[in-house]
């Protein structure tokens, strides 16, 4: 069917363009010889996982529901779960999907790293090389002060025994978000610092997630400059866990105007109300913030009207933003909010009783269909 077709809310993932980025991630890994996992936290439709693992080594779970989502979907390959911290109840089960288990703080190695390797798994631990590089979300930077991700080297010293040592196969760390090379080059730098004794010792290295490698521009030569230095003067593996980078501009949020207020000057924006919420379907946009991309929209006052997008429901704040248009949206216009595949649908909720937005496809030849709808008992099913 026709994109116009579609139910809304609805996000419509795009084939062609997972694999565009497929084909990206596929390339770095034969030229470098690293593996690239699917950090499923970021997008998790499984549906698409058989089309990513022609490109992808595995996949990285944040907890047991993502680490059998792994294992069954994308069978065969790899799974390597990183939890802050684990049930001892869960444990075991953890044990059976992953390959790889990683532990947050040496307490917890100690705790659950021998079962772990009882069970056959790979064990690694959580570094915190305590060098932030992001500017402004520091609800995204593991390395901000008083952080609780990642053994710092203090804590290594203070805590490290032979005997927990000898349990490791790997490292890990993850400080990323949304940045190019340069941030990894600068991190890496001061966890080898801090670290790079002990990477000798190891089989592999995991430097997390938050590489934009399929954005345009980004410095893909210094990333393989970055692995190529682990593997040559350690023997690492080197192993990256995106997942924006994987679904990357791959699949958009279509959304209906339901309503357009009136304004009392022609000063102030048009207030649209769509059947899309920020809350509930696109919450980064209110955690983060930002403003998503809007399809054929200008930023405010670029274009002849200027109309502040928000949701249905009762939460004042549930705006999305403010965007231009050549004329005014009418109710029932369809919208498309662009690079929406990524923390969304893993994200949405049903505050106020709002529906969860269908998920659909668009084929590689073009013609759209729609995956999975939701309804009440969605809502209702989770409520008692
Ligand atoms: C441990 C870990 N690995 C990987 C990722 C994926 O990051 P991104 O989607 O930004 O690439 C995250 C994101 O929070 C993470 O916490």
């Amino acid at each position: 069917m026709e994109k116009r077709d579609l139910p809304t809310p609805c996000y419509l993932i795009d084939e062609a363009a997972l694999r565009r980025n497929g084909e990206i991630l596929k390339g770095l890994q034969q030229r470098t010889g690293c593996r690239v996992l699917l950090a499923q936290k970021c997008f998790s439709c499984f549906g698409f996982y058989p089309l990513l693992s022609e490109y992808l080594a595995g996949t990285e779970a944040s907890g047991l529901y993502e680490a059998r989502l792994g294992a069954e979907e994308m069978p065969g390959k790899e799974v390597h779960v990183f939890e802050a911290a684990y049930r001892p109840d869960e444990f075991e089960e953890i044990t059976r999907y992953a390959g790889h288990i990683l532990f947050n703080s040496i307490g917890q190695l100690a705790r659950f790293g021998p079962a772990a390797k009882a069970a056959g798994c790979q064990v690694g631990l959580r570094l915190n090389p305590e060098c932030s590089t992001q500017e402004g979300h520091a609800i995204y930077d593991p390395c901000a002060p008083g952080s609780r991700l990642g053994v710092r080297r203090a804590e290594w010293d203070a805590a490290m025994t032979p005997e927990l040592l000898g349990l490791l196969d790997g490292l890990h760390f993850h400080t990323l978000c949304e940045q190019d090379s340069d941030a990894l080059e600068m991190t890496l730098q001061a966890a080898e610092e801090k670290f790079g004794e002990f990477f000798g010792q190891m089989k592999w290295l995991n430097l997390g997630g938050g590489h934009h490698i399929t954005r345009p521009g980004y410095d893909l030569p210094r990333l393989e400059r970055c692995i190529r230095h682990l593997t040559d003067r350690y023997g690492l593996l080197v192993y990256l866990e995106p997942g924006e980078a994987v679904a990357l501009n791959g699949g958009s949020l279509l959304t209906r105007v339901l309503d357009v207020l009136p304004r009392l000057t022609g000063k102030e924006p048009v207030r649209l109300i769509l059947d899309a919420s920020a809350a509930c379907h696109m919450p980064d946009v209110l955690e983060m913030p930002y403003r998503p991309p809007l399809a054929g929209s200008g930023q405010p006052g670029e274009k002849a009207v200027t109309c502040r997008l928000g949701g249905p429901t009762c939460l004042a704040g549930d705006v999305i933003g403010e965007y231009s248009f050549d004329s005014c949206p009418q109710i029932g216009d369809l919208l498309e909010f662009e690079d929406m595949a990524i923390y969304t649908m893993v994200k949405t909720n049903t505050f106020n009783g709002m529906p969860l937005p269908a998920i659909a496809v668009r084929k590689e030849n073009g013609d759209c269909q729609v995956v999975r709808t939701f309804g009440y008992e969605d809502f209702k099913s989770r409520l008692g």
